[in-house]
């Protein structure tokens, strides 16, 4: 006899055997974009930090005094590590910036002020 919980997740469409979540992107388009250069591409509705890390790219930016790499770190827009450089803007919080297809993604050179980029 298997285990069931009444209620549980099997049948209630929030999950599956495979470990899929519902409304996780089978069958749909992904969005283009670039960084650095690179052709990268992630789920519709990613931020541009979850897109990044999503294609293993876990640094984005260099701190101004000892050139420690940063990318996310608070995830909320609250620590400003992760800033990036988004379709020419210097310094947008990569976490709280939502990507579109066709968006120009740059290691940022900003100082981790938005002030001082
Ligand atoms: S990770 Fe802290 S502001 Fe984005």
């Amino acid at each position: 006899m298997s285990a069931r919980r009444p209620g549980g997740a099997a049948g209630r469409g929030s999950g599956n055997a495979s470990g899929e979540e519902a409304g996780g992107g089978e069958g749909r388009a992904r969005v283009e974009f670039s960084f650095d250069g690179r052709v990268l591409s992630a789920p519709p509705g990613s931020t541009v930090a979850a897109a990044l890390c999503a294609n293993g790219v876990q640094a984005w930016r260099r701190t101004r005094g000892r050139g420690e790499p940063r990318g996310l770190f608070c995830g909320i827009g609250a620590c400003f590590d992760c800033l990036v450089e988004h379709n020419g803007r210097p310094a947008v919080r990569a976490c709280v910036t939502l990507l579109h297809d066709g968006d120009r993604v740059a290691t940022s050179s900003s100082t981790g002020r938005p002030s001082r980029a």
